[in-house]
């Protein structure tokens, strides 16, 4: 049967990872980013049927164009997978006001906005999955990023939970670190950071795609989170509030912190 899946985020780090492997499960392919000429390239790159979005999610014209495909009943799309995101470094205090507005747009409402578009075709068939990565920081009291990311756990939880009788599947997938763009476009130093804290990207999408067959409503990956995600509701808030991205990034830096990093600035 000719599935289809969409894959937001889709031209670096963990999404193109996903679309490469539900390429190779032999799914058609719709790539959403902003970058449209990555997304060619992305595209170009995938062995089966592809279709590129260039959309800014974060920009309402744009997030209603995708979800409109989502909802297009004439090319139906079975897995919906909401990956784009990016984080903020700086303090609550000196972050930008349009920067944490934009945030929460791209990891709340962005994946609630095509979740809504994507449901009724799902039920109407019988079917369907969807994928939300979320973060372990979405365990933690971090920041306006472990705060969204505690959302999209909670709503793709109960996604799963109200609909899974319906023939829906909704799985968030908990990443802990991965080296991807993720880090960089924030403009945080990763050398020096140890080895152990950063995870297989390809091995995070391989469990988030296999967790979401299964219809398991949360996954954690990969095995070294796995071992200490138990641990985590025991770390005191307090010793939390010092670990933030901001503070990953300080490390060895002695200056002040830039008041905003707008990693969606374009
Ligand atoms: N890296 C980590 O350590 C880590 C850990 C836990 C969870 N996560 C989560 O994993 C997901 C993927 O992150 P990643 O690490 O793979 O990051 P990444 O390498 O920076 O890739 C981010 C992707 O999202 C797209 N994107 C960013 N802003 C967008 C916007 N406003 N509208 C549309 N697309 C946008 C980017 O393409 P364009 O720039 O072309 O738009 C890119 O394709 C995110 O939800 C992140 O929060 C990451």
């Amino acid at each position: 049967m000719d599935m289809r899946a969409l894959v937001t985020g889709a031209t670096a780090g963990l999404g193109a990872e996903l679309a490469r492997q539900l390429a190779a499960d032999g799914f058609s392919l719709v790539l959403v980013a902003r970058d449209e000429q990555r997304l060619r390239e992305a595209a170009a790159a995938l062995p089966v049927e592809t279709e590129v979005l260039a959309a800014d999610l974060t920009v309402a014209d744009d997030l209603e164009r995708v979800a409109a495909r989502v909802a297009d009943p004439a090319r139906p799309v079975d897995v919906l997978v909401n990956n784009a995101g990016t984080g903020i470094l700086a303090d609550f205090h000196v972050s930008g006001v349009d920067e944490e507005r934009r945030l929460l747009d791209l990891l709340v409402w962005a994946p609630m906005r095509l979740v809504h578009a994507a449901l009724p075709g799902m039920l109407d068939r019988g079917r369907g999955g969807i994928l939300t990565v979320a973060s372990m920081a979405g365990r933690m009291p971090n920041g306006t990023y472990s705060a969204a990311k505690s959302h999209a756990i909670t709503f793709s939880r109960s996604i799963a939970a109200r609909y899974r009788a319906d023939g829906i599947r909704a799985t968030a997938l908990l990443p802990g670190f991965l080296k991807t763009e993720f880090h960089e476009r924030l403009g945080i130093d990763r050398s020096g950071t140890p080895d152990i804290i950063w995870a297989s990207v390809e091995a995070t999408a391989r469990e988030g795609l296999r967790g979401l067959r299964k219809g398991r409503s949360v996954v954690v990956s990969d095995w070294r989170y796995r071992l200490t995600a138990p641990l985590v509701p025991l770390i005191p808030d307090g010793a939390m509030g010092g670990w933030s991205m901001a503070r990953l990034d300080r490390r060895d830096a002695e200056g002040e912190l830039e008041p905003t990093n707008d990693a969606n600035a374009r």
